[in-house]
């Protein structure tokens, strides 16, 4: 898709529809639409004061003008009032039109919004929500499947001088957008097809197209760096476990080199501690971390920032065979500590530990680790906010900020030092899982037994926000995988890298 800024009057910019958002509740014309109305001889007017528009949010309406202005036809748009606007409202607002008109089998879309945001964020929102509504997840379908996209996207700039900061940020937005739909393409594949040696694979090109560093840790030399906790989930499964490790370097980098840990379970039937039939198809999304991880490198190795950034991605599949771990079966981790496993299903924070370890190891002194860990932090959360837990707080809250520049709604939650009890073993250092009392803590607090006091270390908890499950179709995107996370991290790498 060509992605163009222009500062044109609105009836001037050549495209099959021009996209305009409307505010709830607005029945008069603004003064920024009058030109286009004058020119259809007041129908745009008489079309906001029919109340078509005052139904539910996202509802669309079609002007065809006859060829009196450039645009073929107008599409407007309902989204929020004008004050209660922001970057994901615009996104939502973009992603809706994008969808209705792609439906249409428009090709040339432009968009000009009104909205409370300045105009570069506007443009990255509009991008965005454009990109990221587009994806569609029907590449099996041998028929029927969705082919049409746009060719052209026109943004319509205020002023002439925000023609440049606009395009450098639709830029920007393009990258992270097609950063998230590659993750949610990873993602949405099915676990016969996305396997751990697939993933590798799939970190192999990454690394051959962005010039990145790349190494696959086969099992024998798990076995020799030690990484029994990984390796007691992969035994279950006939698929070979790989940790795929992918390094950014630059000249003149940031004090800190970024480590970004994704939990890699291609498949997670639970192990021996099968999980019930229901629902179990969804456990091809227990990679969504992986996914958010390599996705974010890609981006990361496009936007270019001036920080070094190692990725860990453990990949294997957590499954039952005469071969996988068992309940009460004691393992001892990369760092020495012993783990009795009390759960197989809880396997996501045994993988992760040795990844923890190994990324320490290589030099990592700034940790992230995103996982879908906990059905507990759904039940909390639900499923537009992720959880966060980590420390100190200084590093949390620049996880924070670039999630909130991201639009990825997250809550931290505390990681409350007594709660370690509950991971008390009688017979190793710790078990895996203690009962039902605050999941999602026990989660972090288990994770944290594997970073040294000295490295700020964020985990977020993505099981809720990583896939929606909705039967009805949201308007303003495809549903299952969502690539939640991919835009934070690249924002985190970015805002530490000082740009
Ligand atoms: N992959 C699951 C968590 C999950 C649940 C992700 C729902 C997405 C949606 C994880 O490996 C798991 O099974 N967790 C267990 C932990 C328990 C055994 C302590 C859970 O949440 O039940
Ligand atoms: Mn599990
Ligand atoms: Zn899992």
């Amino acid at each position: 898709m060509d992605i163009t800024t222009v500062a044109q009057p609105l009836t001037e910019i050549d495209c099959d529809a021009l996209v305009i958002n409307v505010f709830k509740e607005e029945t008069t014309l603004d003064e920024s639409l009058r030109v286009l109305d004058d020119r259809l001889n007041g129908a745009l007017a008489r079309l906001l004061e029919s109340g078509e528009l005052d139904c539910e949010l996202y509802a669309t309406a079609l002007l065809h003008t006859g060829g009196q202005v450039a645009p073929a036809r107008l599409c407007l748009v309902r989204g929020h009032q004008c004050a209660e606007l922001n970057g994901e409202r615009v996104r939502k607002v973009a992603g809706a039109a994008a969808r209705f008109l792609r439906k249409r089998g428009v090709q040339r879309a432009g968009f000009f919004f009104r909205s409370n945001l300045n105009p570069t964020d506007q443009a990255v929102a509009i991008t965005e929500g454009t990109i990221i509504g587009l994806y569609e997840p029907d590449h099996h379908k041998t028929e029927g499947r969705e082919k049409r996209t746009f060719t052209h996207l026109i943004l319509v700039a205020p002023h002439l001088a925000d023609v440049e900061p606009m395009q450098t940020a639709v830029e920007r937005g393009s990258v992270l957008a097609e950063a998230t739909n590659y993750a949610r393409f990873l993602v949405n594949e099915p676990a016969n097809s996305m396997t751990p040696a697939a993933m590798v694979e799939q970190a192999r090109q990454l690394a051959q197209t962005y010039n990145l560093e790349f190494k696959a840790i086969n099992e024998q030399e798990m076995e020799r760096l030690g990484m029994q906790a990984l390796l007691s989930v992969a035994r279950g499964s006939e698929q070979p476990a790989y940790l795929i490790v992918l390094k950014y370097k630059v000249d003149n980098a940031a004090e800190e080199t970024l480590g970004l840990i994704g939990k890699g379970l291609t498949f997670d039937s639970g192990g021996i501690s099968l999980k019930p039939a229901e629902g179990m198809r969804a456990m091809k999304m227990d990679m969504a971390g992986a996914a958010a991880v390599l996705a974010t490198m890609r981006a990361i190795a496009e936007l270019q920032p001036r920080i070094n950034v190692i990725a860990m991605v453990p990949v294997t599949e957590n499954l039952p065979s005469g071969k996988a771990s068992r309940p009460g079966d004691i393992v001892r981790a990369m760092n020495g500590k012993t783990i009795e496993i009390i759960s197989t299903d809880a396997e996501g924070r045994m993988i992760l530990a040795d990844a923890l370890v190994y990324a320490q190891q290589e030099g990592a002194n700034g940790l992230v680790d995103i996982a879908t860990l906990t059905g507990a932090c759904v039940i909390a959360l639900g499923t537009m906010v992720s959880g966060v837990m980590g420390r100190p707080q200084e590093w949390v809250e620049r996880l924070f900020t670039a999630a909130e520049q991201a639009g990825e709604p997250m809550w931290q939650l505390p990681l409350v030092p007594e709660y370690i009890e509950y991971l008390e073993s009688e017979v190793a250092d710790f078990t895996n899982v203690g009962g039902r009392a605050a999941g999602t803590i026990q989660g972090a607090l288990f994770l944290q037994q594997f970073v040294r006091n000295d490295v700020p270390w964020v985990h977020l908890d993505i099981a809720g926000t990583a896939y929606k499950e909705t039967e009805k179709e949201i308007p303003y995107l495809a549903r299952w995988a969502t690539g939640v996370g991919v835009r934070t991290l690249a924002n985190l790498a970015c805002a530490l890298a000082g740009q």
